[in-house]
């Protein structure tokens, strides 16, 4: 079973990361790592750390010569910034108090509830991990994910639907080809694959900068079509719905999440929702002209492509602050306001997207299993077999 864990603080001197689980004899490709994580510094609306971040990815264990050996993979990200936060965030013991300490809790931020549950005064303790520079990490081992999920031709990719008041004219579009949507968003400075809803999404940010206010926005994130039955209905914690609901919403900023249809299809007809069986001809399976199941059914791949969203509230600290309150002299006092951006749900999808891998590696490692890659191939080929041997169709 595939597990994984991130540390390190936004200003601390690395961002550090395990997973434990993948197969030996996995090819690691690092330019495909740097790509994911340029990616996630792109997008229109971002703010200045975005140029001091240039995130080199250090394999410290479990590869050997660019291959995994079985063991678990430690990543090192180190934070470019740290030369500058030397003293302030000294992981050994220094006299006197920090320079930048935060005393006024950002509205929309961990700050005030974190600095009540760790008893501490100074908040940046709290700021330092809560800040979403843990995502890259997120996004390395995402990278790590999907090169496992790529040697089993699994393909996993996003854009972005909505920011702000603006939205595709077409979000359901049907996609055929990945490299082509993949161009499409790529070309885009805010991840949309529709032109002239990119223009309008620019415009939107552009308009809330000006006045020192934010955006949220909505972004998708969908597979290649998936082998049947990762997940399981049997027990509540082990369905994949959930467990992917549960990645998402974990991502900071995140705060809802739709499969499929989502929310529409809760205001629709079931006629108009549910995904009919067709039949494709003796001993083959079924095919389903729609997917508005999003490739999950009772918790489990269907054999469809996954669709999954997720909603982005707008960023938290804003440049015309929200009043707040000095934790030191109980006054009140603007929001703090720490280097930021104005919108970073393009950012956010590849996040999306590194949350699915995860996920999705870890469900087939827990089906098909492997300690090396060609003994997971091998299960997974064997169990396809079974598959089609017991579609009801071939039962003799
Ligand atoms: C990729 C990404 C970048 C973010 N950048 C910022 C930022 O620059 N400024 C900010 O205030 N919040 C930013 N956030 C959101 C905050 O990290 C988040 O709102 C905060 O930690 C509180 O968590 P919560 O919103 O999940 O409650 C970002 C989130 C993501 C996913």
């Amino acid at each position: 079973m595939i597990r994984f864990l991130t540390a390190g603080e936004s200003h601390g001197p690395a961002l550090v990361g395990m997973i434990e689980g993948i197969p030996s004899g996995m090819p690691l490709d690092s330019d495909m790592l740097r790509e994911d994580l340029s990616r996630r510094k792109m997008g229109y609306g971002r703010g200045g750390r975005m140029r001091i971040e240039t995130d080199e990815v250090r394999f410290l264990t479990g590869v050997r010569r660019g291959v995994t050996i079985g063991s678990p993979i430690t990543v090192i990200l180190e934070n470019k910034d740290f030369s500058h936060w030397e003293e302030d965030m000294a992981v050994g013991p220094r006299s006197g108090e920090p320079e930048r300490q935060v005393l006024i809790p950002r509205p929309g931020h961990a700050d005030y509830a974190g600095g009540i549950k760790y008893g501490m005064r100074d908040l940046r303790n709290i700021l330092e991990r809560a800040s979403a520079r843990e995502t890259a990490m997120r996004v390395a081992l995402g990278g790590v994910a999907r090169q496992y999920l790529r040697q089993l031709d699994i393909d996993v990719t996003s854009f972005v639907l909505e920011i702000g008041s603006v939205s595709m004219k077409s979000p359901h579009m049907e996609v055929k080809d990945f490299s082509e949507l993949r161009s499409l968003v790529m070309a885009s400075e805010v991840f949309c694959p529709e032109v002239e809803a990119s223009l309008a999404m620019i415009e939107a940010i552009r308009t809330a900068k000006r006045e020192g206010d934010t955006l949220g926005g909505v972004f998708e994130v969908r597979t290649t079509p998936l082998p049947v039955g990762l997940g399981t209905y049997t027990q509540w914690d082990r369905r994949l719905d959930g467990l992917l609901a549960q990645a998402m919403m974990s991502i900071q900023a995140i705060k809802a999440v739709e499969i499929g249809l989502g929310m529409e299809g809760a205001r629709k007809h079931g006629s108009k929702v549910h995904d009919a069986f067709l039949p494709a001809g003796p001993g083959q399976p079924p095919v389903r002209p729609t997917n508005g199941a999003g490739g999950l059914e009772g918790g489990m791949t269907n054999g469809q492509p996954l669709l999954i969203r997720a909603g982005m509230k707008p960023i938290s600290t804003l440049y015309n602050p929200l009043p707040s309150v000095n934790i030191r002299t109980g006054e009140s006092a603007p929001a703090t306001i720490e280097r930021s951006d104005t919108c970073a749900v393009p950012a956010a999808s590849v996040v999306g997207e590194a949350m699915v891998c995860l996920i999705l590696a870890q469900a087939i490692s827990e089906k098909f299993s492997g300690d090396s890659i060609g003994e997971l191939k091998a299960h997974m080929e064997s169990s396809e077999r079974v598959e089609q041997m017991y579609y009801p169709g071939n039962i003799v």
